[in-house]
C-alpha cells in the first residue's frame, strides 16, 4: 500500500481541478495558503489514510490511521468516505506573553467522515488542518449507535516517512521508566526504537526539516513514536499505558489531540514553534492581567549541590532567615520571585518512596509562612511555593483546594510544582490519560485562584499556555539540575543547541541558567576535576541561555552570594522575560545557535548565542534593528583563553555603538557564548 507507482500522478493530475471540485471517490485534499503544504486523505484498500508532500515533493507517504479497541474489533478496515467538507481560517491573536506578541492562524482545513462498509458502521471524522509552518490533524468520534463507551488499545496512526531522514531523539522506554530528563542522540529513522516527541528530522537532501507532536493534549495519552523493523522508515502512535495495560477510556462524542508535523525550509525557521499554538483554544481566563512572566531566584541549588537540604536539621535550607536574605536579594537587584523549596512538611525521609507524607499547607516550625508572605508583599516580590508531589497523586488532588486558596488569601500567586516519580501509586504511566487529566485539573484549579504554573516533571507540552495562559512554563527535559549531581555526567556542551530545537519547540522550558560557581567549588569546598559535577558551559554561555532557551519564568539559579562582586550578573538584571519578536540569526542544531529577540513593550533587544564543544565566530548582521536609531551595544563575551573546561570563568564586558547596518563578530570559546543587551542610545 505504501507505494503506489500511479498516486503520485493521480495527485498531480487531481492538483489541477478547482478545490471545489475535487470528487468524493475516496480522495481528498487539502492545500496550505501557501499552496506548499499538501495532505492528501484518500482510501487505499478500504484503510484511511493521509499522505504529505511539501512542493509536491513526497515528505510522508500513505499511511494508516484508525484505533485498535478492547473488545471490539479495530475501527480501521472497510471504510468508505460519506463526506467531506472544507473552510479557511485567517485571524490574528495576542499572546499575553510569550516569545512572540502576535500570531496569525492562517490555515485551510478539511474535514473527511468516513464509515465502515458493514455493521456496525462505525464512524468517524479526520480534520486536518494546512498551514504554511505544518499541518495538523486529529480524529473525532460521533456520538453513534454503534460506538459508545470504548477503551483504546492502539491508534493506529503511522507516520510513513518518504526518506531515512536524520532524527534528534531521546527514548521513551516508558515500558521502564517514565522519564524525559535525558541526553539526545542523533541517527537516522530507520534506526528508531520507541521515542519522544517533539521528534525533529532533516531530511536527507537537507532541504526540509520536520518535526512530528502533538497539540492540545486534553483527555488522553500521550503520545510516544514507536520505530518498526520490517518497515524501518514508519514511525507509529504509541500511546502511554494506564494500569493494565489500556491506554484511552472515552465515550462519543470524542475528540483526540491534534498530531502535528511541523514543516520548515531551515533549522532557524523552526523557532518560534507557533503551529501548536494554533491548534489549542483561545485563553480560557478573561482576564490575564495577573499572569506576568518573572526572574525569580530561590532556595533550590543549595539543595542540588548538598550544602543545604529539603528535610528539617541542621542545613534546612527554607528557614525564615534565610527566605528573608532571598526576598532582599531579589528586591535589591529588580529579579520578581523568590522561590521557596523545602518549605512544607513531608521531606523527612525517603520523600520519593513517602510521597503521600506530604502536606501543601502545614510548613516546617523554622519556617514562617505567613511572616514571609508579607515580608515579600511589602517588597513587591512573589513567593513561589514549592509542591513537590512525588507523583502522589490522589494526595495532591486531596489537598490542592484547600492549598491554593490558603495561597491565594497569603497574595502568593505561583507554584513550582514536581512529579518525581516513574508510575504512579495505582499503577499508571506518568504519561497516561490519568496524569494528562491530573495536570490539567491542577492549572484549572490554580487559574481558578489565580496562581501561575511552573511544573518539573510536567506532561509534555502540547500548547495548553493558549487556552490557560497561567501555565507558564515547565521542565520536561535535562536541566541544569544534572550538572549538580556529581556521578551523573552533567550535560555536554552540545546539549542547549539541541534542546533548542526539540525540546523547546514545544514551548517554554525553566531550564534554571545563571551558575557562576561553574566548578562547584565554593558550593562544596572542594574543587573539582574534570569528570566530577561541574557546568560544561562558559559563563558568558550561562548568560546567553536566559535568551536562547525561552522560558517567562526564568531563575537566575545560583546561590546569591555567588553573584555578589560579579559585574557579569548585570546582564541577569537586565535581561528581558517577555517578547514582542525573535528572530532565530543562525544555527545547525546540535552544534550553534544564535537567537534575538526584542523586549515587549520596549526597544531593546538581546542577542544570545551559544556553540557546543567547538569554539566559532558568528558574523551577525544587526538588520532586525530600527534603521536610523542609534543603539548600545552591551557584550558580554568569553574572555581571554575561555573555554568550558580549562578556563570557563572570563568574562569581557564591552560597549559599542550600533545601527541596523552594523555587523557584530561574535566569537564564541569551546562549549562558550555570548549576550549582548542592544539598548537604544540615550
Ligand atoms: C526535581 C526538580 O526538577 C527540581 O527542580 C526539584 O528541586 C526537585 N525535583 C525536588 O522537588
Ligand atoms: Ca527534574
Amino acid at each position: 500500500m505504501r507505494r503506489l507507482p500511479g498516486y503520485l500522478i493521480a495527485c498531480l493530475v487531481a492538483a489541477s481541478l478547482p478545490a471545489a471540485a475535487t470528487p468524493l471517490r475516496g480522495q481528498a485534499r487539502v492545500a496550505s495558503p501557501d499552496g506548499r503544504n499538501e495532505i492528501t486523505v484518500e482510501i487505499v484498500e478500504g484503510r484511511l489514510a493521509y499522505s504529505l508532500t511539501r512542493d509536491r515533493r513526497a515528505l510522508i507517504l500513505p499511511s494508516t490511521l484508525g484505533f485498535d479497541f478492547r473488545g471490539a474489533p479495530p475501527l480501521r478496515d472497510g471504510l468508505r468516505i460519506t463526506d467531506s467538507a472544507r473552510q479557511s481560517h485567517d485571524a490574528w491573536w495576542t499572546q499575553p506573553w510569550g516569545e512572540v506578541s502576535r500570531v496569525r492562524d492562517h490555515h485551510n482545513e478539511l474535514a473527511v467522515t468516513v464509515e465502515e462498509t458493514a455493521r456496525p458502521r462505525r464512524r468517524f471524522v479526520l480534520r486536518v488542518r494546512a498551514f504554511d509552518d505544518g499541518v495538523g490533524f486529529r480524529y473525532e468520534l460521533p456520538k453513534q449507535a454503534g460506538l459508545g463507551t470504548f477503551e483504546i488499545q492502539d491508534e493506529l496512526t503511522e507516520f510513513a516517512l518518504a526518506d531515512n531522514s536524520r532524527a534528534w531523539w531521546i527514548p521513551s522506554n516508558w515500558a521502564r521508566m517514565d522519564r524525559s530528563e535525558m541526553l539526545y542522540s542523533s541517527g537516522p529513522v530507520s534506526v528508531l526504537d520507541s521515542v519522544q516527541t517533539p521528534l525533529t528530522m532533516e531530511s536527507q537532501d537537507r532541504r526540509t526539516f520536520m518535526v512530528i507532536h502533538e497539540a492540545n493534549l486534553v483527555d488522553y495519552a500521550r503520545m510516544f513514536l514507536r520505530g518498526n523493523r520490517t518497515e524501518s522508515r514508519v514511525l507509529r502512535a504509541a500511546l502511554a499505558p494506564l494500569a493494565g495495560g489500556v491506554k484511552v477510556r472515552g465515550r462519543t462524542p470524542f475528540v483526540t489531540p491534534w498530531r502535528t508535523v511541523q514543516l520548515a525550509d531551515r533549522a532557524t525557521d523552526l523557532s518560534p514553534s507557533l503551529l501548536g499554538l494554533n491548534l489549542n483554544p483561545p485563553s480560557a481566563i478573561d482576564s490575564t492581567g495577573w499572569i506576568k512572566p518573572m526572574k525569580y531566584v530561590g532556595i533550590w541549588w543549595g539543595m542540588h549541590i548538598g550544602t543545604m537540604s529539603w528535610g528539617s536539621g541542621p542545613k534546612h535550607g527554607a528557614t525564615t532567615e534565610n527566605t528573608r536574605r532571598y526576598i532582599d536579594f531579589a528586591a535589591a537587584n529588580g529579579l520578581g520571585g523568590v522561590l521557596v523549596e523545602g518549605w512544607n512538611t513531608g521531606w523527612d525521609g525517603d520523600w520519593i518512596k513517602n510521597r503521600d507524607a506530604f502536606s501543601f499547607t502545614q510548613p516546617y516550625p523554622d519556617y514562617d509562612l505567613e511572616g514571609l508572605a508579607k515580608y515579600a508583599r511589602d517588597k513587591g516580590v512573589h513567593l513561589i511555593v514549592h509542591n513537590e508531589t512525588s507523583g502522589g497523586i490522589r494526595n495532591y488532588e486531596r489537598q490542592m483546594d484547600s492549598a491554593f486558596a490558603l495561597y491565594r488569601s497569603l497574595g502568593l500567586d505561583a507554584i513550582k510544582s514536581g512529579y518525581v516519580t516513574d508510575n504512579t501509586s495505582e499503577g499508571h504511566s506518568h504519561y497516561s490519560q490519568y496524569m494528562v487529566r491530573h495536570y490539567r485539573k491542577v492549572i484549572e484549579a490554580a487559574a481558578r485562584h489565580g496562581i501561575m504554573l511552573d511544573v518539573h516533571e510536567p506532561m509534555h507540552d502540547t500548547g495548553e499556555r493558549r487556552t490557560w495562559p497561567n501555565m507558564m512554563t515547565r521542565e520536561g527535559s535535562r536541566g541544569q539540575e544534572y550538572n549538580a549531581w556529581a556521578g551523573d555526567g552533567g550535560n555536554p556542551p552540545e546539549h542547549e543547541t539541541i534542546l533548542f530545537f526539540t525540546r523547546l519547540l514545544a514551548g517554554p522550558m525553566d531550564f534554571t541558567p545563571g551558575i557562576f560557581d561553574l566548578m562547584l567549588e565554593r558550593g562544596t569546598g572542594t574543587p573539582r576535576r574534570p569528570d566530577e559535577a561541574r557546568i560544561r558551559t562558559t559563563l558568558a554561555k550561562q548568560l546567553a541561555l536566559y535568551v536562547v532557551i525561552y522560558s517567562p519564568m526564568q531563575m537566575a539559579a545560583d546561590l546569591p552570594e555567588h553573584y555578589e562582586g560579579q559585574p557579569a550578573f548585570q546582564f541577569i538584571r537586565d535581561v528581558a522575560v517577555d517578547w514582542d519578536t525573535t528572530r532565530v540569526i543562525d544555527a545547525r542544531i546540535g552544534d550553534y545557535v544564535a537567537v534575538a529577540r526584542r523586549e515587549r513593550g520596549g526597544q531593546s533587544w538581546f542577542l544570545g548565542a551559544i556553540t557546543d564543544e567547538v569554539g566559532r565566530t558568528l558574523d551577525v548582521p544587526l538588520s532586525f534593528l530600527t534603521p536610523g536609531r542609534r543603539y548600545v551595544a552591551e557584550i558580554y563575551a568569553d574572555g581571554p583563553k575561555a573555554h568550558w573546561l580549562t578556563h570557563p570563568l572570563p568574562v569581557t564586558i564591552s560597549r559599542r555603538d550600533v545601527t541596523s547596518a552594523s555587523r557584530l563578530r561574535v566569537v564564541l570559546a569551546p562549549g562558550g557564548g555570548q549576550a549582548i543587551r542592544i539598548r537604544p542610545a540615550r
